[in-house]
This record gives structure tokens, sequence and C-alpha cells, in this order.
């Protein structure tokens, strides 16, 4: 008689939402106070993995943005610029501290108002915030030898960040934590779907008794933003979101002399030799598509595979998304959360149809998605042509495109024959190959043998359309100075 096979079925094991209180509105964060728009507008948040109302937030004019920028100014003149560096360090090494004790409220508020899983709010975003402000805390009172050959780098003064809906409060952290320990103060616009991480950070600056006026967070959308990036007041523009909005904000700060950078989309290669560990890659192509539903900036979109190699990982892929787990974001064991949003929901699918319509075969993960929430099943395709638009384009969601090659000159070349330039993996036991092809790739970041690697003093960026400048480390501080 065959033994009963054991029923190895996850239970639900949901993180609890005590921690969070979410107000019903909430207002503008100006001159370290919360203050209503000029016109009373408001837009609602909501969860997208329920499509439930989460909160009212106020929603910012033109008017309101003019209102922000001055107070930013204030706080500039006022405060921030006189402070002794050392001061202005002990304010922000009090927001990471702040950062690391409410890190449970942070995460899952993340995860309620973006669908991404808790266990990477909890694992990856919060405690990378919170090491940003540890990090750049530690530079405010030596920038004199953060960057050689200049005696006394100044602040350039009011920072106008616009930040995305993928990693809204790590990326807002990202442009904060510079910002002050530089000496500059800063109009925050957090994305129009996720603006709740943001909110509450403002209420830590609060807590923290930072200067009114250092931090400003003003919510809204695109009008918003674009208002924020044409105040003649703004001495610099730090923007990460699509290509798109990164030319027009190009455009419209040619002539001034606004500071700009910009950290914009990509279609990251992942280039997979016939000597790399198999079992290892698959975890890494993991990591690199399906982490955050893909909606990542630097995802590696697009898998290169030598081609005597690649039926093998396909086979392997094949089974490993078989065993992802989709569902509820809140729950410690979901792999692959909600898609941020129906818009966003609706671009993935249509991108999908026309890989299909092209010509390439799509193999998708199990999945029966709930009746309510945006969702989309692990996803790759296999019979992809370079030409095809899944080939191309940023999609931003949890879809793989499979290509092979054969030589090493030919996978730098395609990997290289794209507009775009963000990351790149490489993965090979010979690391003679791992250097002669990451020093031929034309990307920001090369991961070899892994994926996905983030520090606070390591800088991030990218090349050709993906964007300049860069966040972290000695270079990212560099963006913030008047050197
Ligand atoms: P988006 O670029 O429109 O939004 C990013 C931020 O910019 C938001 O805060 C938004 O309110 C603001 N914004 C929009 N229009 C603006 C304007 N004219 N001036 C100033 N600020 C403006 O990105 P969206 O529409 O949410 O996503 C579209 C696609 O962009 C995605 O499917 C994805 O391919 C790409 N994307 C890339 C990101 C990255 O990290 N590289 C992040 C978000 C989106
Ligand atoms: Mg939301």
């Amino acid at each position: 008689m065959r033994a009963a096979v054991p029923d190895l079925r996850y239970a639900p094991a949901p993180e609890s939402t005590a921690p969070v209180t979410i107000r019903d509105s909430y207002g503008l964060f100006i001159g370290g106070e919360w203050v209503a728009s000029a016109n009373a507008a408001t837009f609602v948040t909501q969860n997208p993995a329920t499509e439930e109302k989460l909160a009212e937030v106020a929603y910012a004019e033109a008017a309101d943005v003019d209102r922000a920028v001055r107070s930013a100014r204030r706080g500039y003149e006022k405060y921030w610029r006189k402070l002794r560096p050392s001061e202005r360090a002990k304010y922000v090494y009090r927001i990471a501290r702040a950062l690391t004790e409410r890190s449970r409220e942070f995460a899952v508020l993340e995860t309620m108002d973006g669908g991404k899983p808790i266990r990477e709010a909890r694992d990856f975003d919060v405690p990378q915030a919170s090491a940003h402000f540890f990090y750049h805390a530690g530079w405010a009172d030596k920038l004199a030898w953060a960057i050689p050959g200049t005696e006394r780098a100044r602040p350039l003064g009011v920072v106008g960040a616009i930040v995305p809906w993928n990693f809204p409060l790590l990326i807002a952290t990202w442009k904060i934590a510079p910002a002050l320990a530089c000496g500059n103060t800063i109009v925050l616009k957090p994305a129009e779907t996720t603006p709740l991480t943001a909110l509450l950070l403002a209420q830590v600056c609060l807590e923290a008794e930072l200067p009114p006026g250092v931090v400003n967070v003003i919510t809204g959308d695109g009008r918003t933003g674009a208002a924020l990036v044409e105040h003649p007041d703004v001495d610099k523009l730090s923007f990460t979101g699509s290509t798109e909005v990164g030319k027009a904000i190009r455009r419209a700060t040619a002539g001034t002399s606004k500071r700009l950078s910009l950290e914009l989309g990509g279609k990251s290669a992942f280039i997979v030799y016939d000597d790399a560990p198999l079992d290892q890659t698959i975890e890494g192509i993991v990591s690199g598509i399906y982490f955050n539903q893909g909606h990542v900036c630097c995802a590696g979109s697009r898998l290169l595979v030598q081609e005597n190699v690649a039926a093998d990982l396909i086979e392997r892929l094949r089974a490993r998304i078989a065993t992802l787990r989709h569902g509820d974001p809140l729950d410690k064991n979901t792999d692959i959360g909600a898609i941020n949003s129906k818009a966003q929901r609706d671009k993935i699918v249509e991108l999908v149809q026309s890989g299909v319509e092209e010509g390439a075969v799509l193999v998708q993960a199990d999945f029966m998605p709930p009746e309510r929430g945006y969702w989309y099943p692990a996803s790759f395709f296999t019979r992809v042509q370079p030409t095809y638009r899944i080939a191309r384009e940023e999609i931003f969601g949890p879809v793989l495109s499979v290509m092979t090659f054969r030589t090493p000159d030919e996978a730098i070349e395609r990997a290289n024959n794209l507009p775009y330039g963000l990351s790149a993996g490489v993965w090979t036991s010979s690391g003679a190959l791992g250097m002669y092809t990451a020093q031929r790739l034309q990307a920001g970041v090369v991961w070899c043998n892994t994926f996905n690697q983030f520090d606070p003093s390591s800088p991030f960026g990218g090349y050709k359309e993906s964007g300049f400048g860069r966040e972290g480390g000695l270079a990212g501080l560099r963006a913030y100075l008047e050197t």
C-alpha cells in the first residue's frame, strides 16, 4: 500500500493591518502643517488588490505647488542652509530611526496602497529606505571630503522630486535623504495611485521636528508634477518614471538654469551562457522579472540564453513559475501580488496580446484571479523575434521575453540594441567571460551571477533613454551639490 501523500498546501498567513491607521482624508504637507488644497479638490487612492477605497487625498493645483515651493524656499533660507551640517545630520538620523521603529506600519501601508507582496515591502522597500537615510546622514558633515577636488561643496536650494508608484517610499527616500543631507529643501510629489507612505513619511518629519518647509509633500497627478517642473523657483528636479514624461520634463527645463536628473524606463537584458549553473540562474530570472510583479525599471525583462541550453532552461522556468504563489499581497507567502492599477493591467494585457499576434508563444502560470482587484499571472514568451513589441517596449509587468544567441558578441550586440540601458545580468561560470561581457554592456548596473542587488553606497542609474544622473553613493551626492 502506498503511503498517503501529505497535504503540503500553505495555510493563509495574512499580515495584520493593526499597526496601520489610515485617515479618511489627507491634506497637503506644506510648511510643516497639514493644509487643504486651495480649491479643496481631492482624489481617491484605492487598494489595487480589493478595489476598496483607502482614503481621499488633497489634489494640488498650480497655486498649491507655488505655496509648497515658497515654503521650501523659506525653509532653505531661514533654517536649513544656516544649520551646522552636524545638526542637519541629527535630523536625518532621527528620520532613519523613526522609519526603522515604524517599519511594520510602513510596510503594511505600502502593500495596501500599491499591491506589492508584504514580504517585499517588509524585507526590501522599508529596510532599504531607512538604510538610505542612515547612509546619507553620515555624509552631511563630511561633504567637503566627499568629492575630491572641491573645497567647499554647497547645496543647490529647492529640489522638486517626482516619484512613481512601483517603489513609492523607497524612491522618495532616494531623493529626500541626499537632498537633506546636502543642505537642500524639497517638494515631493508622489504618484497618484500610491501617496500614502509619502504622507506617513511627512508625519514622521513633523514628529522629528524638522524645521518647517524643509520637507513638503504635495499629492496630485501629472498636472501637479508638470506645475512643479515649470515652477521658476525650483533649482533642481529629480524625476523617476516613464521615458515619455522624462522627455517632456527635459523639454520643459531646456534653456532654464534648473538642474535635472532622470531615472526612466528600461528593457534590461539577462544573459545566460551555457556554462551557467541553471538552477541558480532560474532563481535570478525569477527575481529579475517577477519581483514586484515586474513593476521594476531595471527588471531583467529580456532573457538572452545561449541556444544549446535554451530548451533545458525554458523547461526549468516553466516548472518554476508553476510554484510561484499569486494572490493576497498581505499574505506572507505571496510571491506575486496585485498589479498597481487598472490602467497598468490593461497596458500589460495589450502588450501581451501584441506578442501573441506577432507570433510568440505564451507560457503562463495557472492562476485564477479573485473577482475584484487587478491581477496578472507570471508569464513568459518563447519564439520572440527582436523586432516584436514585447522585445522592445517596457511591459512593466510579470512578463519575460525569451530569445536565444550563439556567441558572446551576438549576445552583447543584441543586449545593446535598444534605446534603453538601465541594468543587465550576466550568468556564467567563467569569470573572464563575465568580465568580457560586462565591460561591453551599455547599462548603468551589471550584475554577474546575481540580480537586484541594491545598497545606498552603490550608485544606480542609466544610459541612453533610461536617463542620466546617478542615485546613491558619492555619484548620487554630486547631483544635490554645487561643486
Ligand atoms: P508616469 O511617468 O506618468 O508617472 C510617474 C510620475 O510622474 C507620477 O508621479 C506622475 O504623476 C508624474 N507625472 C506624470 N506626467 C507628468 C508630467 N507631464 N510632468 C511631471 N510629472 C508627471 O508613469 P505612469 O503613467 O504611471 O506609467 C506608465 C509607464 O511608465 C509604465 O507602464 C512603465 O512602463 C513606465 N514607468 C517606469 C517607471 C520606472 O521606474 N522607470 C516607473 C513608473 C512607470
Ligand atoms: Mg493606491
